[in-house]
């Protein structure tokens, strides 16, 4: 079951180009439009959504952070996304044109199945994006895309969080298409692009070795902090929960561009910064992020920075740096968490901790 590997959590994390590709699977026509039918639900109530949210726990309300980036910017509708124990104590404001996406690797997750009910209570439809078949939030939803990840034994996700990122994109590029692409191209270019995240994802999981060997020399590491902006800002946070579940670690994520208005003050010489660089393409984002690196720097942080091929602005100021392949911005978490997700693996494994069974977590928390 585990093909060879030492644990699930190691396999899972190398399914992840399969996991990627599966979930695109079958989903576009020969004219390259995408088609999703088993969304079951009516093309009129998608043409007319004015607001969208995500509801989501834990790694999935990370995927739905990426999906705002992305989803925004291709359709104009705006998306909040909330952590789904959240969602129905605070009133939100939900009705008929509401769009509630539902995101969980399990559909068991009984905080996610909580909001999904008081959403439909309001009159919104609800889109689950889920990985296993004929699960409660997958039955009471309106409609389901499933991620095609397979099973996910480890308890915490790596592979169905990169296919519920890939649903989210298939998710927004479907709303673009169906509102006429007033905002974007084609999506032919765009499923083009996610096309080739697989073999991507393969070239880092072949470079693992690198990740490793640092993450071994870091096992008696007590904190570390993680940064990044724009979708790498999400990355962040799900770099920070990988380590906190699975290597007992304690570990933040930030915004970058918060770091002048706190987190600044935690770093003192040697603390290790794990830094997420958006690609030198989009030269504002990725100019203000280096800025970050070099105020850290300066500060005696030892700094780990993962960052495009060929982005040589970095080389400077950091102690470490893994390489991920060029990718279009909107796309760069499929290719970013991956070292993270190494990395925390490692210095568990490195720690003789049980990767695939962390303490006190659950794979799916069936309770409020
Ligand atoms: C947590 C798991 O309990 O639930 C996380 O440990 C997971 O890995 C979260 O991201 C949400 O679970 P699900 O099944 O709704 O995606």
């Amino acid at each position: 079951v585990k093909d060879g590997f030492d644990t699930f959590m190691d396999k899972e994390i190398h399914d992840q180009p399969k996991a990627v590709a599966d979930t695109l699977l079958g989903r576009h026509d020969d004219d390259g439009d995408l088609v999703l039918d088993e969304l079951r639900v009516d093309e009129s109530v998608l043409r007319t959504v004015d607001k969208i949210i995500v509801v989501a726990c834990g790694t999935a309300a990370y995927a739905g952070h990426v999906a705002k980036y992305a989803v925004e910017h291709w359709c104009r509708i705006p998306v909040e996304v909330e952590l789904a124990h959240e969602f129905r104590y605070r009133d939100p404001v939900v009705n008929v044109r509401t769009l509630v996406v539902a995101i969980s690797q399990s559909g068991e997750t009984m905080d996610t199945i909580m909001a999904i009910r008081h959403a439909r209570e309001q009159g919104a439809k609800v889109l689950a994006i889920v990985n296993t078949h004929g699960s409660t939030i997958a039955r009471e939803s309106d409609a389901v895309l499933y991620t095609h990840a397979g099973p996910e034994v480890a308890v915490a996700s790596t592979k169905a969080f990169l296919a519920q990122i890939t649903a989210c994109y298939l998710v927004g590029l479907y709303l673009s298409q169906l509102r006429g692409y007033k905002y974007v191209d084609e999506v032919a270019g765009y499923l083009d692009e996610l096309g080739k995240l697989p073999a991507k994802i393969q070239d880092i999981l072949d470079r693992e070795g690198e990740i490793k060997a640092v993450a071994e020399a870091m096992k008696d590491t007590s904190s570390v902090l993680f940064l990044g902006r724009h979708v790498g800002y999400p990355v962040a946070l799900e770099g920070a929960l990988k380590l906190k579940e699975l290597a007992y670690i304690h570990a933040e994520g930030f915004a970058a561009g918060e770091l002048k208005h706190g987190p600044i003050a935690l770093i003192e010489p040697g603390q290790p910064v794990f830094v997420v660089v958006p690609t030198p393409r989009r030269p504002t984002l990725h100019n203000k992020v280096v800025s970050n690196i070099q105020e850290i720097r300066a500060r005696g942080a030892r700094t780990f920075v993962i960052a495009e091929e060929g982005d040589e602005a970095v080389t400077e100021y950091a102690d470490v740096v893994f390489r991920v392949p060029q990718t279009p911005t909107l796309m760069m978490p499929l290719v970013t968490v991956v070292p993270l997700q190494i990395f925390a693996c490692a210095l568990a494994g490195a720690k003789g901790l049980d990767v695939d069974q962390p303490r006190n977590l659950a794979k799916s928390v069936t309770v409020e």
